[in-house]
């Protein structure tokens, strides 16, 4: 039988390998889960009363990048948030930022870069989809630690020059997942001259950007905007799912050059699958209304503040600037997650299974990832038997 050698390599996904980690032990206590980035919290009431109205949509093949109004909404919020105009030819509408991120790739980067095979850049730990395209497209997947020295943000400038000019790509998480960390206004201009200097695309995964504490976290439409940036070198991608709690209704967008969306969009007409109509039309409404947006960060608030009050003391902690997950130093994350289950029964991701061995070591291997996601009681029970197991 023939197979493809492309994706041989890749490790178990973080889930499976956490449950070949914790199968055969027995929880220590009423099991907490506090692994999966999956929200918790309501999302707006007025969902399924759009869905209902619009069900009608569900017997139509939908447009491929978008309703108009859709774009529109967009459109506006980019305005509104970041102070930019991205028009609807900008634009396109994704099934979550996961399939656009990985079809954005496919779409922009190409097969060769100076007779060389190209290189995509990414942090490490990172959201793993970022390595998977680059496999897809037969480039090489560089990940560059993002560790406590540099901030918890990759410092691609420290890359060799001969690396920076076969990089056809570079992946930046902001807010970070799982470090929480928030890319400054400063980060993004340097990120995007060196982009220019080397001639690659910023793909900016931004899906946390409105679960943040006190300041919006800038965006990289904006950098590029303020630096004069060639629109078609870079990409934002925002979701639905943590900013309005619909993981499930699979709906993000990506705001970039007009050519390379037009590439997109030409990739989704021939292989991808539009959003159905009603969910659309959900995803129109929810763009224009901040006030959920805004209960839904007050109450990730509380849970910030819980987690302070709960680590005060704890060497190395580090308060989240955004996002919803504590990235927790550990001497080894496999190791603590086991016994963590085993003991009380809260279930954590050991960080190495989000990051590489790349050389040098894997930058996740000294942490824990905790989501926040449960309802505050739970993640208080949870935080405080984790917190007496590992740092008592
Ligand atoms: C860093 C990061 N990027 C992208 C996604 C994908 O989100 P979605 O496809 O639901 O928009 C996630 C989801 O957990 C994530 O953590």
């Amino acid at each position: 039988m023939i197979r493809p050698e492309r994706f041989s390599n890749l490790p178990e996904y973080a889930f499976p390998r956490l449950r070949a980690l914790l199968g055969a032990e027995a929880p220590g206590g009423e099991p907490i889960d506090m692994t999966i980035g999956e929200p918790k919290h309501p999302f707006p009431a007025w969902v399924e009363q759009v869905v209902a109205e619009t069900a009608a949509g569900f017997g139509r093949y939908p447009p491929n990048e978008g309703t108009p109004d859709l774009l529109a909404a967009i459109s506006a919020w980019i305005a509104r948030r970041y102070g930019v105009a991205v028009g609807p030819e900008r634009l396109m509408a994704l099934n979550g930022t996961r399939e656009g991120l990985f079809n954005a790739v496919l779409a922009l980067c190409p097969e060769t870069k100076g007779g060389r095979r190209p290189a995509v850049l990414m942090p490490n730990p990172f959201y793993q989809v970022y390595a998977v395209a680059a496999l897809a497209v037969g480039a090489e997947p560089v990940c560059v630690p993002a560790t406590a020295e540099g901030g918890f943000l990759p410092d691609y400038r420290s890359l060799p020059p001969e690396t920076l000019d076969r990089a056809a790509i570079a992946f930046l998480c902001s807010p970070a997942n799982p470090q929480g960390s928030v890319a400054s206004a400063g980060y993004w201009a340097d990120l995007l001259a060196l982009a220019e200097r080397h001639d690659f695309l910023v793909l900016a995964d931004e899906c946390y950007s409105e679960i943040y504490r006190d300041t919006p976290p800038p965006g990289v439409l904006a950098a590029a905007a303020a630096a004069g940036a060639d629109p078609e070198r870079v990409y934002a991608f925002h979701s639905l799912s943590k900013r309005s709690n619909l993981p499930g209704l699979r709906s993000g967008f990506v705001a970039g050059g007009s050519e390379g969306i037009s590439r997109m969009r030409r990739l989704r007409s021939y292989a991808g699958a539009p959003l159905p109509l009603p969910l659309q039309r959900v995803a129109e409404r929810a763009w224009a209304d901040e006030t959920h947006v805004a209960e839904n960060r007050a109450l990730y608030a509380a849970k910030y503040e819980l987690a302070d009050r709960v680590f005060a003391g704890v060497p190395g902690y580090r308060s989240p600037g955004a996002g919803f997950f504590l990235w927790l130093p550990v001497d080894d994350g496999e190791a603590a997650a086991l016994r963590l289950w085993r003991e009380t029964g809260v279930r954590v991701l050991p960080g190495a299974y989000l990051g590489r061995d790349a050389g040098g070591g894997n930058p996740g291997r000294g942490y824990i990832r905790v989501a926040l996601v449960a309802p505050k009681a739970e993640t208080e029970r949870g935080l405080e038997r984790l917190r007496s197991c590992l740092y008592e």
